[in-house]
């Protein structure tokens, strides 16, 4: 059976279009089964849309809680068989009830290389704060903020005069690489995760020496 997967977003939604791209190619076998969106006018929604991916808002200040906003979800996610669920641009701190119905099946992607940096505007903080590397971060998701275990890494230098949008750019293109790649090992069952460690089974080669991708991509 052909896995499913179920996307929250809450923006333009590149990422999600990423991993939809690299799926009707036919690096994944997987399919997405349903985007919801937090926002109303979230672009991912009209990029679902014309992929012919079934796609809604859904408003949580119409939940009593925001665990009963998460229970929704589950529910929704569960009716479609999802087996992996995508963050792609959620701006919202996932609850338990949806970790808990899909336990290390709940996917993110964070731009700077974790734990440096979480939280909002990674890319922001990484050119105020000065570092000369920073990147992108693939983990599954935990009750933390971005603490969750790392699946795959990508580094890109930041220039002393990079700003916030010359340094996301940079991280973006990395991101719609090391998204999809995540959810190919996933898909192929290839993720084992062994308390803070992310173990990728099968062929998989070990960094080499000024790698930019982590593991590197096959
Ligand atoms: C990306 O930078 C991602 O790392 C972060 O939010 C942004 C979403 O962009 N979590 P998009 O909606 O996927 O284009």
């Amino acid at each position: 059976m052909v896995l499913k997967i179920g996307v929250l977003a809450s923006g333009r939604g590149s990422n999600f279009q990423a991993v939809a791209d690299a799926i009707r190619s036919g690096r994944i076998k997987a399919q997405i089964s349903l985007l919801i969106s937090d926002k109303p006018g979230a672009y991912a929604l009209e990029r679902a849309r014309q992929a012919g991916i079934e796609a809604f808002y859904m408003d949580p200040k119409e939940f009593s809680s925001k665990d009963a906003y998460f229970q929704r979800i589950a529910e929704e996610f569960r009716a479609k068989g999802v087996g992996l669920v995508l963050l792609a641009g959620f701006m919202r701190i996932v609850r338990k009830p949806l970790l808990d119905a899909f336990p290390w099946r709940v996917m993110n992607i964070h731009p700077a290389l974790l734990p440096s940096f979480p939280g909002l505007h990674g890319q922001q903080q990484a050119a105020g704060y000065g570092v000369k590397i920073s990147g992108c971060t693939v983990h599954f998701v935990d009750e933390g903020m971005d603490t969750g275990p790392v699946i795959i890494q990508a580094a890109v230098p930041v220039q002393h005069d990079d700003t916030e949008e010359s340094v996301s750019e940079r991280i973006l293109e990395c991101e719609h690489k090391i998204y999809p790649e995540a959810v190919r090992l996933f898909a192929e069952g290839r993720l084992e995760v062994n308390g803070k460690k992310v173990v990728i089974k099968g062929n998989c080669k070990v960094t080499g020496a000024g790698a930019l991708i982590s593991p590197p991509i096959e």
